[in-house]
């Protein structure tokens, strides 16, 4: 008797968001933009615009954009709410019907109360138990648990730990993040109990990705996990990225080290972070005052969008940071989003049912054991 593995890819996540694969491409600041999104909707994926870094006079074109290419809006923007835009992200999600929101840092339940009036389904990302119950108990629609080997700022807690524990712990659909690129990954997330998975790296690294070819040539090319590593120096929270010659330097600096790379950086953008070389004077002659390793992570946080658009726009990944999961070392070439999205997919039913051809296997050697004995 045959079966049709596919209907165990139609779940809870597909239902919701109305996608054809139960498989999410994350937001990704300067990555997800609306042609990412269109290509991974047409390919029956579910796709989240990054809504934190996309301009808030560009943030309407690129939902209509997506909205007129899917004829739709079955997707989502992904924003935070310490952002300055905010209230306008909240506002289009609401006016668009887009199906979903995405949010590290949460709007508070009377936000999430206007979205659930308005049917847009609220999707936090956590990275650790207490974070997915604060986030149900706010009202999350479902979560997504993002394990700590996944790209960006990222917690501590592995996918494998994270994911059983939030779905012992929870009744709302989950999806699994942090590490996902293959077939086998969906199958066992499936297996375990979750919606569906999010990726990040695996769908930056596509034909569809507007990364230029430079820094997609360096994701490409490492090949070492321990090369995808967390780092603090940059803003002082756990930020996932590929080791690189800024990175190198910048954790060796002492703090008045950093002080100067970060000052120095800001200075190389200038005209986009709009400090004057008196302003940039009087910074590091009140820092060796006080605290350079405070000030320096201060002025740092305050150059990230620069030193992201540096490598992640600009096209020199050298001089800027790279976030990304360690899935980037186990990720050997560009594949467009519809080959990723169905390659895992055939992948995934495959799994599937050789699990259940093994339990046919065991039923029929079952058999054959009662019948000898029975002889
Ligand atoms: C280049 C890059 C940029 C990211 N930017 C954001 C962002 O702006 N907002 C966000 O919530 N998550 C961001 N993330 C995290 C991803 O949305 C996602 O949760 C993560 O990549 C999943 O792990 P994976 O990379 O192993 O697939 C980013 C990740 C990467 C790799």
């Amino acid at each position: 008797m045959s079966h049709d593995f596919s209907a165990l890819l139609r779940t809870p996540l597909t239902e919701r968001l109305g996608c054809r694969f139960p498989i999410v491409q994350t937001a990704m600041g300067w990555v997800a933009d609306a042609d990412l999104v269109i290509a991974t909707t047409r390919a029956g994926g579910f796709g989240f615009l990054a809504g934190a870094t996309i301009e808030a006079g560009k943030l309407e074109g690129e939902i209509r954009k997506v909205i007129e290419a899917t004829g739709g809006s079955n997707f989502g923007l992904n924003f935070h709410m310490f952002q300055e835009n905010a209230a306008q992200c909240v506002d289009l999600a609401i006016q668009y019907r887009l199906r979903a929101v995405s949010y590290g840092r949460g709007p508070d339940k009377k936000t999430i109360a206007r979205f659930k009036e308005a049917g847009v389904l609220c999707i936090p990302t956590v990275g650790a138990l207490k974070h997915a119950l604060k986030a149900v108990e706010l009202g999350a629609d479902m979560i997504t648990i993002q394990g700590g080997e996944g790209g960006g700022h990222t917690g501590g807690v592995p996918t494998t730990i994270l994911l059983p524990q939030v779905l012992a712990a929870v009744k709302v659909p989950v999806i699994a993040a942090g590490g996902y690129s293959t077939g086998r990954g969906l199958a066992s997330a499936l297996a375990a109990g979750a919606a569906g998975i999010a990726m990040g790296t695996r769908f930056l690294m596509t034909t569809d990705s507007p990364t230029p070819p430079a820094t997609l040539a360096r994701y490409v090319k490492v090949d070492d996990p321990q090369k995808v590593r967390v780092t603090l120096a940059v803003d002082g929270m756990r930020h996932r990225m590929i080791e690189n010659p800024f990175i190198d330097r910048l954790e060796a600096a002492s703090p008045v080290g950093r002080l100067l790379i970060a000052l120095k950086s800001a200075w190389a953008w200038k005209q986009q972070t709009g400090m004057s070389l008196g302003h940039m004077l009087g910074v590091f002659r009140q820092a060796l005052k006080e605290d350079p390793g405070a000030v320096s992570q201060t002025v740092m946080s305050a150059n990230q969008p620069v030193l992201l658009q540096r490598s992640m726009v600009e096209g020199f990944p050298d001089e800027g940071i790279l976030p990304s999961g360690q899935v980037a070392a186990a990720i050997g070439e560009l594949e467009s989003c519809a080959d990723v999205i169905h390659g895992i997919a055939a992948e995934a039913e495959d799994c599937l049912a050789a699990l259940y051809a093994r339990l046919g296997d065991e039923t029929a050697a079952g058999r054959r054991a009662d019948t000898e004995a029975a002889a």
